[in-house]
């Protein structure tokens, strides 16, 4: 983080007087679970009013043995189903917009809705963590080094509690840049679109539902997680964390 910025963040009288930050700005800060690494290049405004579609990514760097612990058979079922999120989430946000407004059917529009969510979770979290694999930065560097120290006391510190709340959690193990504090957090999701919180940026993401682990580990979760630690890639973590740094969405709360 540069003085500059941290300086603005830890203003308090600042933070007060703008108030509580807009329902705008928070639906904002969660749609960087898309932006974070997105499927589809966000970083300009679309050249027209034509709906932009979701692109899988490629992750075929993991196969062939590059990430110890994790077969290619895991692997390769893991990505089919990443796929079918970005299949899901282009085809739900197609029906939300050209839902029929005027029937009324909150039901139908709920059930969309919830689909919407989750199909994006499913598939944005998907691409961190594919993109957060591959060990070729096995220790985290520079200002992620230091805010990990920080914010956490130490490197295995802050990996223990992701680990812990990988074993605790149903879906997601997630560090991310909290907005309103300034710090790295741990949080915790049990469905993609289930305990998602505001006004962070994911920088980490463990993804621990069963069936990233099931084929090699069986239910043998804790040593999934041990092999996902030790393929950890802390350059992406890293990149995401400054890209997060470099949002300005006002001065930080402190106490
Ligand atoms: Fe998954």
């Amino acid at each position: 983080m540069n003085t500059k910025q941290t300086k603005t963040h830890l203003d308090r009288r600042d933070f007060l007087k703008l108030g509580l930050l807009t329902t705008a700005a928070a639906i904002t800060a969660s749609c960087s679970l898309h932006a974070a690494d997105s499927p589809t290049d966000s970083s300009s405004t679309p050249a027209s009013n034509l709906p932009v579609k979701y692109v899988a990514k490629k992750f075929d760097n993991l196969l062939g043995g590059a990430i110890k612990g994790l077969s290619d058979n895991q692997l390769k079922a893991h990505f089919t189903l990443y796929e079918n999120y970005v299949k899901a989430i282009n085809s739900t946000e197609e029906k939300v917009r050209k839902f029929d407004i005027n029937s009324g059917d909150k039901g139908a529009y709920r059930e969309l809705q919830l689909a919407q969510t989750f199909s994006l979770g499913g598939a944005v979290l998907h691409e961190l963590y594919f993109g957060n694999l591959g060990a070729t930065d096995k220790e985290p560097k520079g200002t992620l080094k230091k805010m990990v120290d920080r914010d956490w006391g130490s490197v295995s510190n802050f990996i223990g509690h992701l680990k812990l709340n990988g074993l605790a959690m149903r879906g997601w193990s997630l560090a991310a840049y909290n907005f309103r504090t300034g710090k790295i957090g741990v949080y915790g999701l049990d469905q993609h679109h289930e305990m998602v919180p505001n006004m962070v940026y994911p920088i980490l993401a463990l993804d621990v539902y069963e069936h990233a682990y099931m084929i090699d580990y069986s239910i043998d979760r804790g040593k999934y997680i041990d092999a996902f630690v030790l393929n950890l890639n802390w350059r992406p973590v890293e990149e995401r964390l400054e890209r997060a740094l470099g949002i300005n969405f006002g001065p930080i709360a402190t106490a």
